[in-house]
């Protein structure tokens, strides 16, 4: 089995099919205008199946497919349709925006795609405007029954809180998710990229969220999907609703990071917080065989030693503390969470 410098396994890859995206979310892209790849450098879709082939031969079991929003990348349901077909892929999922799914849902589905996780930080009109900037509410929500009618199973929201600007959304997300059988993740603000100013005490901790939620209702830890995925899950009493907390910065859980990344244009980036990728579609174009994009990828593996958040962690409570703007990483927009 392939593992890295901590003994972990690969198992997940999370694929970035576009770095644009037609919101501009104050955590993720701050800025009004963007410098986008240039289309001949973005991987087409036989170059993903192909890396996607060779990633599953060395043991990824799950692939997730992102942005920007993915759902911008024309023809997504034909990428769906390829990487379905991939014989041992237990589980091939999008994290999407929900702008556009109301017209895709259906395209998606017949193409082979089983489950959706969508962001939705707020159910207040005014305050959607003040976090996402562009798009609207009202679409994103069509998108999401869309999708709910269309069957797809578990539907999980994802909605970053932050202090000061969505914290009052958390019991209103709950109750709207446990009305509509949607699965429901409360996610800390995290400091990826280099431009959304994260501070520690604009993140809202994982034990402030539940706090506030266990006021209401009552709900069971469940744990770690796998042990190790980065939701906590909790089974909501009486009801369908699975709520999860994301707290990538109060519980780091790098210890069981067993998740690779491909930006659009073809880099592997072994952590959230790299500041590079290793560039595979390089070697791809020059006519590396299937056997040497393997090789190289296995050799990227097996020295990896990322713990970005577990450092973090660490630093935030040592002497000098932790400065978000010391560590250059690559942006939001070309690694999709
Ligand atoms: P499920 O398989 O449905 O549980 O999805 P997921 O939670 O792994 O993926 P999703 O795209 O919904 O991401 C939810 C949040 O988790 C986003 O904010 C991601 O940035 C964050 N996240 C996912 N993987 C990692 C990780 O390895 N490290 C950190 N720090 N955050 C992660
Ligand atoms: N902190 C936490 N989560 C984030 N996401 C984007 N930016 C941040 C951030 N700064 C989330 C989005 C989306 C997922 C892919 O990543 O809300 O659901
Ligand atoms: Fe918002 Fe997702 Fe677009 Fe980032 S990629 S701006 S989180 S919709
Ligand atoms: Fe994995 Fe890096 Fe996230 Fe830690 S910070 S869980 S190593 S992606």
């Amino acid at each position: 089995m392939l593992i890295d410098t901590f003994q972990r396994p690969i198992k997940d890859l999370r694929i970035s099919v576009t770095d644009r995206c037609n919101f501009r979310c104050s955590y993720c892209m701050p800025f009004d205008e963007y410098v986008w790849i240039d289309r001949e450098e973005i991987l087409t879709f036989e170059e993903i199946e192909l890396l996607a082939r060779v990633f599953v031969d060395l043991g990824v079991e799950r692939i997730r497919l992102t942005g920007g929003e993915p759902l911008l990348r024309k023809d997504l349901h034909k990428l769906i349709s390829r990487l379905s077909s991939i014989d041992s892929l237990k589980d091939l999922c999008l994290t999407t925006n929900g702008a556009y799914l109301a017209k895709q849902a259906a395209e998606l589905k017949s193409a082979g795609l089983r489950r959706i996780n969508l962001s939705l930080d707020t159910l207040d009109h005014e305050k959607f405007k003040k976090i996402v900037k562009r798009g609207s509410l009202s679409k994103v929500l069509e998108g999401l029954f869309m999708a709910k009618s269309e069957g797809f199973q578990p539907i999980k929201i994802n909605a970053v809180i932050e202090r000061g600007v969505n914290d009052e959304e958390i019991i209103p997300l709950v109750e709207f998710s446990m009305k509509h059988g949607f699965d429901i993740r409360f996610i800390e603000f995290m400091d990826v990229g280099n431009a959304n100013k994260w501070k520690s005490d604009k993140m809202v901790p994982k034990k402030e969220i539940l706090k506030e939620i266990e006021e209401k209702f009552s709900f069971e830890e469940l744990g770690r999907e796998q042990g190790r995925a980065p939701a906590v899950d909790y089974q909501l009493s009486g009801t369908t609703t699975r709520l999860g907390v994301i707290a990538s910065v109060t519980e780091p859980f790098c210890s069981g990071c067993t998740r690779a990344r491909l930006t659009a244009d073809g880099k592997l980036v072994t952590c959230l917080f790299s500041e590079v990728g290793e560039n595979l579609k390089m070697f791809l174009r020059q006519g590396a065989s299937v056997q040497e994009m393997k090789d190289l990828i296995k050799n990227i593996w097996k020295e990896r030693n990322d713990r970005y958040s577990e450092k973090r962690w660490e630093a935030l409570y040592s002497e000098n503390g932790y400065r978000a703007e010391d560590h250059k990483k690559i942006e939001m927009i070309s690694l999709g969470g």
